[in-house]
């Protein structure tokens, strides 16, 4: 048997109960998961910073042996390479997804035909479920029980509180 070393990438801002469905099934299949918090230069201001994802996630994690968390800036396959792996894994979560995750995997694949990309199903009940949305509801003020855990439920409760105290006191100076 070959030894399968999978990179589970993303941007965790934050880590959600449907990532965590992915790491779980994913460590069920590779002999090793390493999931890499990506610097993504494309996207606006983060809710957390890399050492705080990071720190969530290793908390989330440590009930798995062949789980590791790590970021990484650059190129995904030049990380892949680095770090000795075969596959990266993504999540599908609806059709919609495919357009965007088949293009980056044939770019990534043409980049680099030594890896290839693994596509998992999360459980249907996260199939809806996306950092983004976590993000825009806790700022609404809505529920996130059952979205993501409640360590990380308390870490953007307390983080989106801060960033409204700033902008409150931003708006009366
Ligand atoms: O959680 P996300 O935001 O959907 O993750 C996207 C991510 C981090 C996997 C993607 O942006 C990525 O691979 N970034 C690293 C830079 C890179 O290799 N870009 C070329 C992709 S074809």
């Amino acid at each position: 048997m070959k030894n399968i070393v999978a990179i589970y990438p993303g941007s965790f801002d934050p880590v959600t109960n449907g990532h965590l469905d992915l790491i779980h099934r994913g460590s069920k299949l590779f002999d090793k998961l390493i999931v890499a918090i990506a610097r993504n230069l494309e996207k606006g201001a983060a809710l957390f910073t890399m050492e705080e994802r990071k720190e969530m996630l290793v908390a989330m994690t440590s009930d798995l042996d062949n789980v590791s968390v790590d970021t990484f800036e650059g190129l995904l396959v030049s990380y892949c390479i680095k770090n000795d792996a075969n596959a990266v894994l993504r999540g599908i979560r609806a059709i919609s997804d495919y357009e965007f995750e088949l293009q980056m995997a044939l770019m990534n694949r043409k980049m680099e035909p030594r890896v290839e990309t693994v596509f998992m199903m999360p459980a249907e009940q996260y199939s809806y479920l996306s950092s983004r949305i976590v993000r825009e509801i806790a700022k609404l003020g809505g529920p996130l029980n059952g979205l993501v855990p409640p360590m990380v439920e308390e870490r953007v409760r307390e983080r989106i509180a801060q960033h409204q105290t700033v902008s409150q006191a931003k708006h009366l100076l």
